[in-house]
């Protein structure tokens, strides 16, 4: 049996990936590079100044800002985004998460979250679910974000596993290669076309019950 579950948390816990997507889509407009959500899918689960370089690329602009003036427009983009999710609350809770989280509490299956975002700890208190997490991997920590297996091998880590023994759901694909990477083994959330058909995906977080997870457990 898996002894821990490492979680994404944006587009997985939440539905804070489109918050995620309009605060940079508001930033690429004012810059004058289109994004749409097509674009938006290679951006799910990569830190927030390489997400910023992957924009800037798509619009030929990489070599258009100062450090200073990068760092600027990382921290307007977050600005936007953390004005966006103050109002997040427990109703907004992707259904299913609770219960799985109370089932893995009662079955002593630790659980970590695995997520690149900064905001992480602030959204898990203002869902009310902090207090199921056995830890939260500090992406300020890592050397390197999603897809490589940093984020996953620290969030197990922190609660004395190796990756080998853990699930880890994502939502993204860089997210669900840096799962592969770290060896543990993923659950996507989502669909094939942007996930692949080589894992165990669920279309709603409401599949995602703890007899779901035995059974993808190999
Ligand atoms: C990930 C999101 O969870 O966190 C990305 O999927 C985001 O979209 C990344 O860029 C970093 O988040 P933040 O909140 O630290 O900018
Ligand atoms: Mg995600």
């Amino acid at each position: 049996m898996f002894k821990g579950v490492l979680f994404d948390l944006d587009g997985v816990i939440t539905d804070t990936a489109e918050y995620h997507y309009l605060a940079w889509k508001k930033l690429a407009d004012k810059l004058d590079i289109s994004i749409d959500r097509q674009f938006n899918e290679q951006l799910k689960g990569v830190s927030r100044e390489d997400s910023l370089k992957l924009i800037l690329a798509h619009g030929n602009r990489s070599n258009d800002f100062t450090e200073a003036e990068f760092q600027a427009l990382a921290k307007e983009k977050n600005d936007n985004y953390v004005e966006m999710i103050q109002s997040v609350s427990p109703t907004d809770v992707y259904p299913g998460i609770l219960e799985l989280l109370k089932d893995l509490k009662k079955a002593d299956i630790k659980i970590s979250l695995a997520s690149a975002s900064k905001n992480g700890p602030f959204l898990l208190e203002q869902m009310a679910l902090s207090s199921y997490f056995d830890g939260i991997a500090d992406p300020a920590e890592i050397a390197q974000g999603k897809p490589a297996p940093d984020i996953f091998l620290l969030a197990a880590k922190i609660v004395g596993l190796d990756a080998a023994e853990c699930i880890g759901i994502e939502d993204a694909q860089a997210g669900i290669a840096a799962i592969k990477a770290s060896g543990a083994q993923p659950i996507g959330v989502g669909d094939v076309k942007h996930l692949g058909t080589d894992i165990p995906l669920v279309a709603k977080t409401d599949q995602l019950t703890i007899d779901f997870l035995k059974k993808c457990w190999q």
